[in-house]
């Protein structure tokens, strides 16, 4: 059935959509904005976390031989065969990847054809705090890896 009736009903029907999905669209598109905002807040939240877990790892177990600050200057690195690396030293540090680096705390030196000086954490250290210390590490040269 056609006629006027059914041509009010569709404007009526258009106004409504305009006036409902308008805000409705907006509205949503803010809440994204909070999300994201919240999501990106999250990270760095979890990252300090992580940062702050791995400086503790850092120190309890890294620091006698590699220094507190990872300046490769701890009091048992001068005792050792090779010398602690500095960590802070980005020309070094760059050229390796993320994974050498978790390979050689996981493994030891010998993982990545380095000095048995350097110990393995694999069994003391769980594995993502392994992972936050590559990212400690990357701190502390202010590096990433270059090729
Ligand atoms: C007993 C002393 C000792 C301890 C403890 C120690 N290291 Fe080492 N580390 C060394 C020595 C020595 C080297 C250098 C090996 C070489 O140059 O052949 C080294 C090398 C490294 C390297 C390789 C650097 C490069 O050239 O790529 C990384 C990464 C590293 N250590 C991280 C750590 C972390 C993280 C910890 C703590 C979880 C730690 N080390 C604990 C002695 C130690």
């Amino acid at each position: 059935m056609r006629g006027p009736d059914s041509m009010v009903k569709k404007y009526l029907f258009l106004a409504f959509i305009l006036t409902t999905l308008g805000p409705v669209q907006a509205q949503s598109g803010a809440q994204e904005k909070v999300q994201t905002q919240e999501t990106k807040k999250k990270y760095s939240v979890d990252a300090n976390i992580v940062l702050s877990k791995a400086r503790e790892n850092y120190l309890l177990h890294c620091s006698q031989c590699h220094g507190e600050k990872g300046d490769g200057k701890g009091p048992v690195g001068e005792s050792l065969d090779a010398p602690p690396r500095n960590h802070q030293d980005s020309a070094i540090m760059g050229r390796r990847t993320d994974e050498d680096i978790f390979k050689v705390i996981s493994g030891g030196g010998l993982a990545l054809g380095l000095s048995e000086s350097m110990p393995p954490h694999s069994s003391i250290i769980p594995e993502d705090e392994r992972r936050g210390l590559v990212k400690y590490i990357r701190k502390l040269c202010n590096c990433e890896y270059k090729k």
